[in-house]
């Protein structure tokens, strides 16, 4: 549709996926299960990836009763997108050092799998008390490599999703649902 002056672009809703009370179900969930493993384990950092698990990061470290911090990495990744070949690069470290602490990285969603590898090799080099890692979504059929997800909120078809988080072109982080928007219909 032609974009004319004074109309707004027409904006496709995503089709609802996952809805906000799933999430947040499965947020406290997952909340639930950190606070068991690692109460009196202190020191324990989450370590966002940004920009994709910020609302993730924000919704479990506010469901945690433990003691914790909270970090931020930002990668981006070069080539192909869909399939193991791109390259990876560090676009912000962490300000503060993990020898020694619990970590936790959270992740929006896990596809390849090459996000999440180049990260846990980043920080296992520096020598974390252990390692882990928390997933909001896993595409089904995908992640040929081999990445461990020890707390994951959902599997997902292999389709492109939206919401809490996720974005298509910087649109629909902010939605509270996970939805499926189809690349061609914005
Ligand atoms: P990887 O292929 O597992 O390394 O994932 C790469 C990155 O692509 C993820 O961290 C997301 O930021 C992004 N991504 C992959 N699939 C989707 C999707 O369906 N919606 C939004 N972002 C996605
Ligand atoms: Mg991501």
């Amino acid at each position: 549709m032609p974009i004319m002056k004074g109309h707004r672009i027409p904006e496709v809703t995503p089709e609802l996926l996952i809805s906000e009370l799933e999430i947040r179900e499965r947020v406290e969930e997952i909340a639930t299960q950190i606070n068991l493993e690692f109460e009196g384990k202190a020191p324990l950092v989450l370590i966002g990836v940004l920009k994709g698990a910020f609302i993730l990061l924000a919704d479990l470290s506010r469901r945690l009763t433990i003691s914790h911090s909270v970090e931020f990495v930002a990668i981006s990744s070069y080539g192909k997108q869909d399939t193991d070949a791109g390259e990876i690069k560090l676009r912000l470290d962490l300000s503060d050092d993990i020898e020694g602490r619990h970590v936790i990285i959270v992740e929006d969603i896990l596809d390849t799998g090459n996000t999440l590898k180049y990260l846990i090799s980043m920080l296992e080099a520096r020598n974390p008390a252990s390692l882990s890692t928390c997933v909001l979504v896993q595409k089904q059929g995908r992640a040929p490599i081999d990445v461990p997800v020890d707390y994951l909120g959902f599997e997902v078809p292999d389709v492109w999703l939206v919401g809490y988080g996720l974005d298509f072109a910087e649109q629909h982080r902010t939605l509270p649902y996970i939805g499926i928007v189809r690349p061609n219909a914005d």
